[in-house]
């Protein structure tokens, strides 16, 4: 099937066409990111204005790059769920104009399921062996973390997820807390790979909750007291310079990587999964990359490890368009309806 995906979940306004869920025949997106730079966050009425401002032109530009014409499209997929309430309406709401007056069928996408499918995504540099399922996927976006069982597809069991703060967002507050750079995460991450354990000694040792409960949950909140707390010591002895930041940026990514993998395993272990799927913006991180395939190397089991490359881990809309071609149900347009706060596992 050809399938172009819409996305307007968060800040920005993406449209891209698929290919059988697997090559991407163009991809846009348009960002405001640089509005919200200077006001220090998102504003989210600010936001969704921005998006109705560019859906069309970004809809427009994503068939012309496809080379493809309207009536060569089988289906529209949205993300309608969770996200802004205003952002998603603009890309809902054009999603089923489009799907009348085209006459196309509409399907829903969860945007969280969706991350998982950019594993299923080819991109010039990376032909892609399949996933096969069953399989245990980890979700780990700036809102959300989720360990879920992937039966088949559509057919989905959460193992667990994160009780306070999702991995993106223990990232991101603690690059502010270090005065680090935007983006947040990314940043926290480039401070983290200056620091070299092997060339110097750890001083800090950040706690790894939850590693000893007998769940498959995590709690990342704690993070930001600890990091404020050793931040505050080296401030009242003089210590603050680009070393210690580094270092602090180091173990706090230990930190949540640690968590990360460590429960990802046991589900993997505990479940006779031979199939693991990361996906999320953090899936973009190197270190957590790295600890996957060091884990899985050493396992004695045999699994195949799927990450999706970099760009395609982050909000973008082919693995939107990728989602509904291996979950194709096409819902009335009538019956669809933005959800800011849909699960994982949601079934609505
Ligand atoms: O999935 P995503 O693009 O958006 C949401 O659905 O939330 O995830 C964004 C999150 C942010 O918290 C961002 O800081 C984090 O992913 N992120 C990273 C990296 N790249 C993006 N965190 C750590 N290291 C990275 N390289
Ligand atoms: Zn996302």
């Amino acid at each position: 099937m050809i399938i172009l995906g819409i996305e307007t979940s968060c800040d920005e306004t993406s449209a891209a066409i698929i290919k059988n869920g697997k090559k991407i025949l163009s991809n846009v997106t348009a960002t405001s990111a640089d509005m919200h730079a200077k006001t220090g966050g998102i504003i989210p009425e600010q936001a969704a204005r921005e998006q109705i401002k560019s859906i069309i032109p970004v809809i427009e530009t994503a068939i012309h790059d496809s080379q493809l014409t309207i009536n060569e499209i089988d289906a529209i997929a949205v993300t309608y769920g969770p996200g802004l309430i205003g952002s998603l309406l603009v890309g809902v709401e054009t999603a089923k104009t489009l799907s009348f007056v085209w006459n196309k069928p509409l399907v829903p996408v969860n945007h969280l399921v969706g991350h998982i499918y950019a594993n299923w995504l080819e991109t010039p540099d990376r032909a892609v062996q399949e996933p096969t399922l069953p399989a245990i996927a980890l979700v780990v976006s700036g809102g959300h973390t989720d360990l879920v069982l992937l039966k088949n597809h559509g057919k989905l069991v959460w193992l667990g997820g994160t009780r306070d703060d999702a991995a993106g967002e223990a990232f991101d507050k603690t690059a502010r807390l270090l005065k680090l750079p935007r983006p947040d995460g990314p940043s926290l991450a480039s401070a983290a790979a200056m620091f070299n354990p092997s060339e110097k000694k750890l001083n800090i040792k950040l706690p790894r909750p939850m590693l000893d409960q007998n769940n498959y949950d995590f709690s990342f909140s704690g993070l930001k007291a600890a990091v404020l707390r050793e931040y505050e010591l080296l401030e009242n002895k003089n210590e603050i310079n680009d070393n210690s930041v580094n270092e602090l940026a180091y173990e706090v990514q230990e930190a949540i990587t640690d968590c990360l993998v460590e429960k990802t395993m046991r589900a993997l272990k505990e479940h006779r999964m031979t199939t693991l799927l990361v996906a999320g913006g953090v899936a973009a991180n190197s270190r957590l990359r790295e600890k996957f395939n060091l884990q899985i190397a050493n396992c004695k089991l045999q699994i195949n490890l799927h990450i999706p490359p970099p760009k395609l881990c982050t909000d973008n809309p082919t693995f939107i368009a990728a989602a509904a071609e291996f979950n194709h149900k096409p819902v009335p347009w009538q019956e669809i309806a933005a959800n800011p706060s849909l699960t994982i596992d949601s079934t609505v």
